[in-house]
């Protein structure tokens, strides 16, 4: 079997800088314990699940914002993961006497600060974004103007009068999918300023998907939560027209898949530890 790892791979520059911030929290003896995340870090299970071994606490419900899940702790320390927060989880947290360490990625930081001051310059703004995602759930909180789009579908229902309108969207969207948005709302807004902050991970990935050479089978590693894994495996799937499954790691790899393959491509998401692609190419070794 030819076995293909699609380059790059391994952690973003955010996830690495997200998981030093919550080693060097856990190494501080004089930081407040006990220490809470608030949501995962990144989206990564077995991430997760070795800071919760290192005694971590992990606050989750998918039904629950960031807001009302903050309501389960009242003391020490609270980190923030790399996809950020509203000013109103911070305002909170300051509030119950928490201790903030905050690991929101640079990229997003930088959003949530644009947006924040084209508001204040008088703009409407249009923000892109997955509805639920931590990432948007804390960009929407900077205000209840701002208008959201989650679909092409979204921009017949806005009706913004303002000549000055602002653009941007979610770091980790579709690099294809989001010009045919940023095409339709520069026809129904000839003047709108439009602000592409997908990141350089995400773009540098998605091309590599569609560039990749042709396989039989495409494997995308990533946990099914991670909006960066989801669109690789989109791409890989629906644009660079190559069969290709999702698996989070060597246990969920539907080894059925694999019958009469003769080469495999192999990506990962930008929060899937390199081990677990290497143990699923170790794997494809052996049977093939
Ligand atoms: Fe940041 Fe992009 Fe990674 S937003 S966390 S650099 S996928």
């Amino acid at each position: 079997m030819i076995i293909r790892k699609i380059e790059p791979q391994g952690y973003c520059n955010g996830v690495k800088r997200a998981l030093n911030i919550v080693n060097k929290t856990l190494e501080d003896k004089n930081i407040k314990r006990p220490i809470y995340l608030l949501g995962q870090i990144i989206h990564n299970k077995h991430v997760v699940n070795e800071f919760i071994k290192k005694g971590v606490i992990v606050i989750e419900d998918k039904n629950k914002t960031r807001l009302e899940l903050l309501d389960e702790i009242n003391e020490g320390t609270v980190i923030f993961s790399a996809h950020g927060v509203s000013p109103l989880v911070y305002k909170k947290a300051k509030e119950k006497g928490l201790n903030i360490v905050d690991a929101t990625c640079g990229y997003v930081q930088v959003i949530q600060k644009k947006i924040e001051n084209h508001l204040n310059d008088g703009y409407d703004v249009i923000y892109i974004g997955t509805k639920k995602h931590p990432e948007v759930e804390g960009v929407l909180g900077i205000s209840d103007k701002i208008h959201f789009v989650s679909s092409i579908l979204d921009i017949d229902s806005l009706n913004i009068k303002n000549n000055n309108i602002y653009c941007t969207n979610q770091t980790t969207l579709s690099i294809f999918d989001i010009n045919d948005i940023f095409s339709k709302l520069k026809t129904k807004y000839p003047n709108i300023k439009i602000d592409d902050k997908i990141c350089d991970a995400t773009t540098v990935r998605q091309m590599a998907m569609l560039n990749q050479e042709k396989a039989d089978l495409c494997i995308v590693v990533g946990d099914p939560q991670s909006s960066n894994t989801k669109k690789l495996f989109n791409v890989s799937n629906e644009l660079a027209k190559v069969k290709t499954i999702l698996c989070e790691d060597l246990n969920t790899l539907d080894k059925s898949e694999l019958k009469n393959i003769k080469s495999v491509n192999i990506s990962s998401g930008a929060s899937t530890p390199s081990y677990i692609v290497d143990e699923i190419i170790d794997y494809l070794k052996t049977i093939g």
